[in-house]
Formats: C-alpha cells, structure tokens, sequence
C-alpha cells in the first residue's frame, strides 16, 4: 500500500466550499491516519455532510486539497475516487430494495468488474472465475456482518437496521481502503446501534482500514473514536482523543451555545 511515513491516508488541506454567500467550510484541514476510528463531530449545519462530500469527490472545494495515499485527488470524480479505494454509506437508505441482501452487497462489486456486457454476452472462462470470486467475497462479507438468515431476503422487506447493515456490505464490497459513514445510526434502536458500533471496530481491527464516521450519538462516539475532530461553522474548533474533546472548553461551549447534536 502506497501511503507517507506519518501514517497518513488521507489528508484534506485548507478546504474552503461556497455556494453563492454560503460558506460551509472555511479552510478545513483534515488528517485520517491508518486504522483509524476518526469521528467529526458539531452542531446541525456545521457542515459534515459538505465536507464528507468533498472528501468523496461530490462538491468541488474552491480551494484546498485532497490527498489520499498521497496522491492528490483532488480533480478525481466522485466514481474515480470510489475505484481508488474511498467507499461511502450515506444519511438514509441507499439499498436496492427489490433485491436480495446478498445481491446488494454483489453490487457494491460493479466497479471492481471487467467488461461487464462482453463478458455477460460470451461467459468466457475467466468471467466466470471472477463471478465465482465475487460471490466468494461477498458470501465473506454476508458472515462478517452476519447477514446469513437474510441473506435471500428482499431488501425492501427488512428492518431500517438490517438494511443499513446490508448498505454496509455494499460497501466492504468495494475493498476499500478508507471507509466514510454518514449519520450511520440516526433512526436506530440502542440495540441496532451497539451491533453496528461493534462491526465498525471489527472494520478497522480486521480490514485495516480507517473509518470517518459523523455521528450524532455522542456516547457511541466517544466509545469507538480513536480521534474526534469538532468543526463548527465550517471550521475546525478542537482535535484530540475522545477524553481531551470532553473536557475542551470550546466543545462544551459550542454544544451549550448551539443545539445538542
Ligand atoms: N448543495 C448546497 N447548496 C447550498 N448550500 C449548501 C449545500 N450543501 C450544504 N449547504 C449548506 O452548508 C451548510 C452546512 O451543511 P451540512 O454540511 O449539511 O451540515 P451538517 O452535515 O453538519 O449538518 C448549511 O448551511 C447548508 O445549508
Ligand atoms: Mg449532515
């Protein structure tokens, strides 16, 4: 793997976003490490979602950049960046819901895929070979997750906990080397979100790869974090540990001051 000696995969620098008068990020760095549980954190309309999006390739910063295993992505289109190892689950529900659980998780395959149509048409032997190494991994992925009672089942058909699950498979799918979660357990129940929280540590442990999780359950967060980064009005207001951001003054203000997020 391709990364710089400090560890790092992924590093935003001075990212500044404007729609029109809005500026939701105002020279925002960003530094995720290897197997890294790295949480953003602040109030509604700090401006996570933008900057997830301009980390995945979405919205276009005005200026700043976007390295990862240092290379700079930052003119890379949303598809490139997946292709490069950058996977995303998004705020709701992204499932096929007229498919199975397991041909979801199979989708999330699509951009690993060789010659789709000419291999679709003829079945020569070596796309036979890589659909049989694809239904391998994501069988893998179904255990990992243990989706195997729902594996045959409609998506659409499922609990909102289990569909996000399967939206996850997708994707682990990818073989990503960085994983970016949006509000991953907004509309879960305590017990949904205790069993995502532990696959996210089972991500990092066993996949090796970094997680940028922005969640709102402040206890989930300070549980799983390995690093917190606190931006409020498109800024970064406090980076630390999640025992130093509990007790940083600009946190406790920015909360109090705001709406509890
Ligand atoms: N596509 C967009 N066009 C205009 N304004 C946007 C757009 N995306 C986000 N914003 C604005 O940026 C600010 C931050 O939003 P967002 O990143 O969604 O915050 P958060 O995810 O922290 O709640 C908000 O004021 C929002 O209205
Ligand atoms: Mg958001």
């Amino acid at each position: 793997m391709n990364r710089d000696d400090r560890g790092l995969v992924l590093e935003a620098d001075k990212l500044c976003l404007k729609f029109g008068a809005v500026e939701p990020l105002k020279d925002l760095s960003l530094a995720v490490t290897e197997r890294q549980i790295h949480s953003v954190i602040g109030p509604n309309g700090a401006g996570k979602s933008s900057l997830l999006n301009c980390l995945s390739g979405f919205y276009h910063p005005f200026s700043g950049s976007v390295r990862f295993l240092g290379e700079d992505i930052s003119a890379m289109p949303p598809y490139k960046r997946a292709a490069a190892g950058i996977a995303r689950t998004f705020q709701g529900i992204q499932t096929y819901p007229s498919m199975t659980a397991r041909e979801n998780i199979l989708s999330g395959f699509h951009c690993r895929m060789k010659g789709a149509v000419f291999s679709a048409l003829f079945r020569p032997p070596w796309a036979v070979r890589q659909e049989e190494e694809f239904c391998a991994k994501a069988e893998r992925i179904v255990e990992f997750l243990e989706l195997e009672e729902i594996r045959n089942r409609i998506v659409g058909d499922l609990s909102y906990g289990l569909r996000k699950r399967v939206d996850l498979g997708r994707a682990l799918a990818l073989e990503p080397r960085l994983l970016i979660m949006d509000e991953p357990m907004a509309g879960m129940s305590p017990e949904e979100k205790g069993d995502l929280a532990r696959f996210i540590l089972d991500i990092r442990d066993h996949f090796h790869i970094p997680i940028i999780l922005v969640e709102h359950d402040m206890e989930v967060v300070m549980d799983i974090s390995d690093a917190i980064t606190v931006i409020e009005f498109g800024r970064v207001i406090a980076h630390g540990r999640p025992e130093e951001i509990r007790v940083n003054p600009a946190v406790i203000a920015a909360y109090l001051g705001g709406e509890a997020a």
